[in-house]
């Protein structure tokens, strides 16, 4: 890469992982052009399937511990020194406010004690430009953004790397949300439980043709908390043991639900907005019967698709380091540490 190649640090602290990664790109090449040098993640989630859920404190915590040693193994495997560094990119929101906080205030540090200025980046943007990891080059805009997480649920139309709207939400949980509630009723897991009810859908024979709610509605918001309360009275009319077979037909037939749902929007927005490409990252798109979907939805429309690699979807530091290369390429100008503060509540509209 050229001499004026620029290295970011990025760390993440919004929820439960730790993660730090350093990226090196160009920041005026007339298409984007990086490399990710590194990416460590310290996951919390054994600790809180302990207690079902986070305890904030306890996560808070769990980031003090982490973030020194994770930072300087992302430094270490990306063969950089402190000194190498041009920015130091941060999640400032939105997430839970003292787990941010603690990354948040170790970027402000490290910032204060190098003068190395700071670039407050969004999780969500993080999410978004995850799908652009890989040649992004070539992407062929405008895209249609499937963003789903365990907190949001979102539509974006992206008309190139710095325009973009949020055009649909859901109006009440999340998609993660919703696999992760649902399988508090199916399975034994009770915090982030989706990949267990994605793995227990494979051995599922009949669908049970679960509500699809909001497909028809003439917006591309959705909503998932209907589509749980179907499953457990679905679960409440059973007679008891429900059998293993029972409850893997229930989590195959939320998944199609759920699937069904986010491909037929968002399809119906690519053709309503001209989209050349559909992207679908956060957590959820780690989810395999989504992937396949979303990919012979759009091999039957001739439409390119962007998912990103399995590790990218769910929480980590890589992901941050693309967007904020994205906002500096945009024209962001970094800032002092005086400037940065933790907004859990900081939602990504427009751009
Ligand atoms: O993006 P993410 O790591 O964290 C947030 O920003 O929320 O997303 C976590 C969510 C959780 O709800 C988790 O259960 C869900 O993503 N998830 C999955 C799968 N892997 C993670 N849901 C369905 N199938 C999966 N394979
Ligand atoms: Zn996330």
């Amino acid at each position: 890469m050229s001499k004026k190649d620029k290295i970011i640090l990025a760390i993440e602290s919004s929820c439960d992982e730790t993660a730090a990664a350093i990226l090196k790109g160009n920041l005026h090449t007339s298409k984007p052009k990086f490399r990710v040098l590194s990416s460590v993640i310290k996951s919390q989630i054994t600790i809180h399937q302990k207690t079902g859920g986070v305890v904030p404190e306890v996560a808070a915590r769990a980031h003090i511990q982490n973030i020194l040693p994770v930072t300087k193994k992302a430094l270490s495997d990306a063969r950089a020194n402190l000194a190498d560094l041009d920015y130091i990119a941060v999640t400032a929101g939105p997430g839970l406010v003292v787990s941010l906080i603690v990354g948040v205030e170790f970027a402000k540090g490290l910032s204060l004690a190098t003068g190395i200025p700071l670039v407050p980046t969004n999780h969500m943007a993080g999410h978004l430009y995850s799908a652009f990891a890989s040649a992004p080059e070539k992407v062929k805009f405008p895209v249609l953004s499937i963003v789903v997480s365990g907190g949001h649920t979102m539509l974006i139309l992206m008309k190139d790397y710095h325009h973009f709207t949020v055009i649909g939400e859901t109006v009440d949980d999340a998609a993660g949300e919703a696999f992760d509630k649902v399988a508090r009723l199916l399975t034994e897991e009770n915090y982030r439980g989706g990949p267990q009810v994605s793995k227990l859908a494979e051995r599922g024979k009949t669908d049970l043709k679960f509500t699809r709610p909001m497909l028809h509605a003439k917006n591309f918001n959705f909503s998932f908390s209907g589509l749980k309360t179907a499953v457990l009275y679905y679960m409440d009319k059973l007679p008891k043991p429900v059998s293993t077979q029972q409850k893997a037909d229930i989590a195959m037939s939320f998944e199609r639900a759920v699937a069904d749902v986010l491909v037929t929007k968002a399809l119906r927005a690519a053709k309503k907005y001209g989209c050349k490409t559909v992207s679908l990252s956060g957590g959820v798109a780690a989810n395999r019967h989504l992937r396949q979907t979303l990919t012979i939805a759009c091999k039957a429309e001739k439409l390119n698709l962007n998912i990103p690699e399995l590790e990218l979807c769910t929480d980590n530091a890589q992901m941050i380091a693309i967007a904020a290369y994205f906002k500096l390429r945009g024209g962001f100008k970094p800032v002092g540490p005086a400037k940065v503060k933790a907004n859990p509540h900081w939602e990504l509209r427009a751009s």
